[in-house]
């Protein structure tokens, strides 16, 4: 069931998402060649604290974090470890902020140092104008749930990559997954209801370089691409207004 959201409770999930791309901010320019995973973490839940928040993902069906942190060929759901990022690494850093019970969604994968091969930063380019594509889907008029997949998989495939379709985007908002999913690309088994306001939606293309298989690793989380080669992450929670999208996942 898809739970609507009035105009004060997309203001509350609003101030949630604010802090959310504040801290997405920070941490771009935090990032740097040498640090691990885990000191990743540790700065983005003593931010998270220090700002009145809980970390949404931390203890979430068991994940041991507050970022899923995404290095290379993991696609999503790293788990944040002794793991070195190094100059020419692209991180994907997925986070929730649970603030005063609204819950936000955001991730960005970000290049680390000045190493990263161009096709790789072609990926990250790419994937990132997919997530603003399928947005772009939700806010035509009489826009349904696969308005945004295909201009997501039309663009990642019109570039030469592929779109995963283990994995897709939620509602979100009151809680960390809910309806409807949101596929990247255009799902003939997935419901397709029209978009209405009050809907809260968070969008995240997975795009990988080479093929859309993936596999999860042992630790029962960490999801990696097939053939061990990179994929980018992109998400923004959104609203459905009277007044159009609203991107919500924005430092401003
Ligand atoms: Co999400």
């Amino acid at each position: 069931m898809i739970m609507l959201k009035t105009k004060d409770q997309i203001k509350y999930i609003h101030d949630s998402c604010r802090l959310l791309a504040q801290l997405h901010d920070t941490l771009e320019t935090f990032v740097e060649p040498g640090m691990t995973t885990k000191e990743i973490d540790g700065f983005a839940y003593d931010y998270i604290v220090r700002h009145k928040g809980k970390p949404a993902f931390l203890n979430y069906m068991g994940f041991p974090a507050s970022c899923c942190i995404s290095v290379n060929e993991e696609v999503i759901h790293g788990i944040p470890s002794d793991r070195v990022v190094k100059d020419g690494d692209i991180v994907s850093l997925d986070i929730g902020i649970n603030l005063n019970g609204y819950i936000s969604d955001a991730a960005r994968t970000l290049l680390v140092g000045s190493k990263v091969p161009s096709k790789v930063q072609k990926l990250v380019k790419v994937t990132k104008e997919c997530l603003n594509a399928g947005i772009e889907g939700a806010g035509k008029k009489g826009a349904r749930i696969h308005d945004i997949g295909s201009p997501i998989s039309k663009h990642a495939e019109r570039n030469g990559f592929s779109v995963v379709r283990d994995y897709c985007g939620h509602g979100v908002g009151l809680e960390v997954h809910e309806d409807p999913q949101i596929p990247n690309y255009v799902s003939t088994f997935s419901p397709n209801p029209r978009l209405r306001e009050g809907m809260v939606l968070a969008i995240e293309p997975m795009i990988n370089i080479g093929t859309k298989r993936v596999e999860v690793l042992e630790n029962g989380w960490t999801v990696v691409t097939a053939d061990g080669e990179p994929s980018a992450h992109w998400e923004h929670t959104i609203a459905i207004t009277d007044e159009g999208i609203q991107i919500l996942t924005l430092a401003e």
